[in-house]
């Protein structure tokens, strides 16, 4: 087979390493793909935005089997696209990804199947915006409509900081038409974790557990970013939550949707905020997570392929996953002054005494190669993951083989696995 992968990111690395180790694979290409992707995969440089001529390069290529990583393609009608013209891919429909292209569709959805989560109220108009927040006391959640990277989301300690956040999304319309609508939501407290499932449709096939840091700084302090770490499986995810989650979540949203004629075929990745009350829904997204996927893959032992052609074909009901034992811990390593202004083009050392540690996988993000040399090109640079009998063990091993690597200005969290370690 020959596969296409989309996107430039460590998912996206994952994804096609995953993928190289396939039997049925003959050719992977990555489009526009990184310095790390271009290894296992060749890279095409067409953007991951551009649909159209990623579908023109799919049909001339004839590729078997496509496979997209990031939101804005899916949110974009990627998979309807190439669909119609007859090729094969691995995603969710534009009529179902706008479960993560609009905040506002995503809970008037969870609100009709009657899924947990955060009590909200949706406005196209900041007055009434605005009068409705000096009703309600703080905190309370402020969130764009539709797609921010991540940056649309305010959790509002003060009734002065939602109006202000109302004022950024619709009047200064810092996200431009992603601001059209809010939604306005309680704040939930707990421990956050997410579930991430193929979906055909019908039935459900949840991935193993996982956690991801959030903030820049140790501690889980600072600015939001993509995420700077992330293990899996969370241990905060029992059995009996799992179950919870599978029985009041994932199973009535997919029938619900399916009952709609609606059918969710792809990767589903609810965000989960764990409350006293049980498991509530803080988003939806239509994909992979990043880098949750870094660390639930390594310790996938199904050819990926063969689920996402049964996810595709609608027999997920034939598939059984099954799971290394041993924890996996991904460290991401970014440039200094991430999420705000950062230096790109630096030289990357190191990267060579990496290759031979043992259950360590270095997965580029943000790199460009040029010939023996590799540069960085963006805000999260690199993703360590590694395999460890515990936890700990997986975090000492990540850690190590993050010594050996060195570019100017680099930056990582040195606490990842906090929570799950001190359990
Ligand atoms: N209702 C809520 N209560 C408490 N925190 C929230 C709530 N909604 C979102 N958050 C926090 O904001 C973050 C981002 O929100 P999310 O809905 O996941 O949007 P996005 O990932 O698109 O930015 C969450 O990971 C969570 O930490
Ligand atoms: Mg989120």
């Amino acid at each position: 087979m020959k596969v296409l992968v989309v996107g430039s990111g460590g998912r996206e690395h994952c994804l096609v390493w995953k993928i190289a180790q396939s039997d049925r694979i003959k050719e992977i290409f990555c489009a526009p793909g990184n310095g790390g992707t271009e290894s296992l995969a060749r890279n095409i440089n067409i953007p991951a935005s551009d649909i159209k001529t990623l579908a023109d390069f799919a049909k001339s290529e004839a590729i078997d089997l496509s496979v997209v990583g990031p939101e804005v393609p899916l949110v974009g009608g990627i998979v309807d696209e190439f669909l119609r013209r007859g090729l094969k891919i691995f995603g969710s429909r534009e009529e179902v990804a706008r479960l993560e292209g609009s905040k506002v569709f995503a809970k008037e959805v969870m609100a009709k199947f009657s899924l947990p989560t955060a009590e909200f109220r949706i406005f196209d108009d900041k007055r009434q915006a605005a009068d409705y927040i000096r009703t309600r006391s703080a905190p309370l959640v402020v969130k764009a409509d539709g797609l921010a990277s991540g940056k649309g989301v305010f959790v509002c300690e003060s009734t002065d900081e939602a109006l202000a956040a109302i004022k950024i999304i619709m009047a200064e319309r810092k996200f431009g038409d992603a601001g059209g609508r809010i939604v306005v939501e309680e704040c939930l407290r707990g421990e956050e974790a997410s579930i991430l499932a193929f979906s055909d449709g019908e039935n459900i096939l949840p991935l193993a557990s996982s956690q991801d840091h959030k903030r820049i700084y140790d501690g889980d302090r600072g600015a939001n970013t993509g995420g700077m770490g992330a293990y899996s499986p969370a241990p905060v995810i029992t059995e009996a939550l799992n179950q919870k989650i599978n029985s009041e979540i994932l199973q009535p949203l997919i029938s619900g949707l399916n009952n709609e004629g609606k059918k969710y075929i792809g990767m589903l990745y609810v965000g989960l905020m764990l409350t006293d009350s049980g498991p509530k829904i803080l988003e939806f997204n239509v994909r992979f997570g990043d880098p949750e996927t870094q660390a639930i893959l390594p310790r996938l032992k199904n050819d990926l392929v063969e689920v996402m052609l049964a996810t595709i074909e609608g027999k997920l009901d034939k598939v059984t996953l099954s799971w290394e034992r041993r924890p996996c811990i991904c460290v991401v390593i970014a440039s200094g002054g991430y999420p705000q202004e950062y230096e790109k083009n630096k030289e990357i050392f190191g990267l060579n005494q990496t290759e031979k540690l043992p259950d360590t996988f270095i997965f580029h993000a943000g790199t460009r190669r040029e010939k023996e040399k590799c540069f960085t090109t963006g805000g999260r640079v690199l993703n360590v993951a590694a395999l460890g009998d515990t936890l700990d063990k997986a975090k000492a091993r990540a850690y190590q083989a993050i010594e050996k690597i060195k570019f100017e200005k680099m930056y990582f969290r040195r606490d990842i696995g906090w929570r799950a370690l001190q359990r």
